[in-house]
């Protein structure tokens, strides 16, 4: 199934807003991204391909776990990230969206060797069959860390609000019509001096991906009612081998 290029989404505004900050605010961003490269078997792959690779967490723990490549693709819809991401002569940055057809039609140039990671992004896939069937076909090997519907649940719960991202299962079923996979779902809290602190951190960090259900009053409802000092996350991490692979298709 195909999706035409469409208006940048909300989640990318949000992030082109904020991607001078970005680094001060991505603290959980910057352990799933550690977590998943540590997660790499092999100490050199031939082209690594970074989905929403944002400021460079992915690139930067590639090169302190010295694994090497010949080519590292960073791929990203908000040019501001890309701007922020690490440059060298064997990294080829992309401005692209990631649920567009276009974007996988000029990925052609990938071997069958090809990596591909992505962390922290593809919570935002429009439609998840479009994205892990477009992917399966790209590379022979992937791995995923993928924010889920827990993420913040205590406060969707509190403020009577639905997570905008998916569930586990949700994410499951559909890696699971193109991939065999092996997964590891894991939860970070993140710790606040104040609330007020807590609803910037939200708000700079993307990871509410410009999704606003609520207004003024409500929100300062929310910042009284919240019991908790610290912020939940969950993060599903996929090891995934396609079913078939079409490169170069
Ligand atoms: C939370 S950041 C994670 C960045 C980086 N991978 C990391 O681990 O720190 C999510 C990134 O995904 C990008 N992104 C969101 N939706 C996207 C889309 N549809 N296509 C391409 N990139 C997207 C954002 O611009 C942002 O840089």
């Amino acid at each position: 199934m195909f999706i035409e290029e469409n208006k940048e989404s909300k989640a990318i505004k949000q992030f082109s807003r904020f991607a001078h900050q970005y680094d001060t605010y991505n603290m959980i961003q910057a352990k799933v991204a550690n977590r998943l490269v540590g997660k790499l078997t092999e100490t050199y792959y031939p082209c690594i391909l970074d989905i929403g690779c944002g400021s460079g967490e992915i690139y930067k723990n590639i090169q302190t776990s010295k694994i090497d490549f010949d080519k590292f693709i960073a791929l990203d819809s908000s040019s501001k990230m890309l701007d922020l991401h690490p440059v060298h002569q064997n990294i080829e940055k992309i401005s692209a969206n990631f649920n567009t057809i276009t974007t996988f039609n000029q990925l052609e140039i990938l071997s069958e060797e090809t990596l591909i990671l992505s962390s922290s992004a593809l919570q935002w896939s429009e439609n998840l069959d479009f994205v892990f069937e477009q992917l399966s076909q790209k590379a022979s090997k992937a791995y995923f860390a993928i924010f889920t519907a827990n993420t913040f649940k205590t406060l969707h719960k509190v403020a009577n609000t639905h997570s905008p991202i998916y569930t586990e299962n949700q994410l499951k079923k559909a890696i699971e019509k193109y991939y065999h996979a092996t997964y590891e779902l894991r939860a970070y809290k993140l710790e606040f001096l104040t609330i007020r602190d807590m609803f910037q951190y939200i708000k700079k960090s993307g990871v509410s991906g410009g999704e606003r259900q609520l207004g003024y009053r409500e929100t300062k409802q929310l910042m009284n009612n919240y019991p908790l000092t610290y912020l939940e996350f969950e993060v599903l991490f996929v090891e995934a081998t396609p079913f078939t692979t079409i490169v170069g298709k």
